[in-house]
């Protein structure tokens, strides 16, 4: 894709799942990857096969819900590689329906899903505005588009990320820094399976999910990277502010 060699990315949360398919298309594109993620042995193997493939990647263990900490990776980062593209991707969640939820729950999904990006924007932009360009592409999903059953807390994080882009693109593009949004809907990732683990059906819920997409599958994590680095490229220069769904159909709006 078009701009994306020798830039500099971040990618959050890229030891697993989405976020390592990400990191490992922007390598294979040519980009300098540093991948953030709280979980330092993931993210280094991530980094490995990378480099063993012929990129440039870093890894830095980090507890992207730390300001201090993602501040001072984020200066390394900018030393060492420079900083031109930021994917906010790490998430987390449980099925748990809202009345059972409790504040401590709240806060734990609240810190992972809309505080960490607000540290990593926090940082980051005033690098991305001195060098008056810059891509920011964050993963919500498409429970922050229609909701979901059992995930409120991290609906509303997740729409709060798509307003978090727009607004942001309404206030940089005048720096020509694009935001824009990628909402997967259920992809087969580690998290995932980590749901699927805690129900009693998990071959109905898992076949629920399945018919509930026009496309008749789920998603793979491989399915989302490629939306992700087309925001990143050049050929995606002229578009901010936008959502869209990577999920099989699941999600279409006008
Ligand atoms: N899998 C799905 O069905 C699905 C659907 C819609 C949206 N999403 C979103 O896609 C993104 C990736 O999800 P996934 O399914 O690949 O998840 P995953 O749990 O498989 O991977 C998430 C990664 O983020 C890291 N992480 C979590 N908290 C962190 C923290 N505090 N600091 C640093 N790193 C941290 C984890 O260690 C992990 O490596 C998330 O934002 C998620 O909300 C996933």
């Amino acid at each position: 894709m078009r701009g994306i060699k020798g830039k500099s990315a971040i990618v959050t949360g890229g030891g697993r799942g989405i976020g390592a398919e990400i990191a490992k298309r922007f390598g294979a594109e040519g980009a300098h990857v540093a991948i953030y993620d709280i979980d330092g042995d993931n993210s280094a193997a991530v980094a490995r096969q990378i480099e063993e493939a012929g990129g440039h990647a870093q890894s830095t263990q980090v507890d992207l819900t730390d300001y201090r900490a993602v501040a001072v990776a984020v200066q390394k980062t900018h030393r060492t590689q420079g900083l031109d593209i930021v994917v906010n991707n790490a998430g987390w969640d449980k099925f748990i329906p809202f009345v059972d939820t409790t504040p401590e729950f709240w806060d734990k999904v609240i810190d992972i899903n809309y505080r960490a990006p607000l540290n990593i924007l926090h940082t980051t932009l005033p690098l991305l505005i001195a060098n008056q360009v810059g891509r920011v592409v964050n993963i919500a999903s498409d429970a922050g588009r229609g909701g979901s059953s059992g995930e409120a807390v991290y609906s509303g994080c997740k729409a709060g990320l798509i307003a978090l882009a727009k607004s942001l693109a309404r206030e940089h593009s005048r720096n020509n820094i694009t935001f824009n949004v990628v909402c997967p809907g259920a992809t087969e990732t580690p998290l995932f399976r980590s749901f699927m683990d805690e129900v009693s059906n998990p071959d109905k819920l898992r076949e629920a999910f399945r018919r509930a997409v026009p496309m008749g599958r789920l998603g793979e994590a491989a399915d989302i990277p490629g939306a992700v680095v087309f925001f990143a490229s050049d050929d995606a220069a002229y578009i901010t502010g936008q959502v869209i769904s990577v999920s099989g159909g699941l999600t279409m709006v006008g």
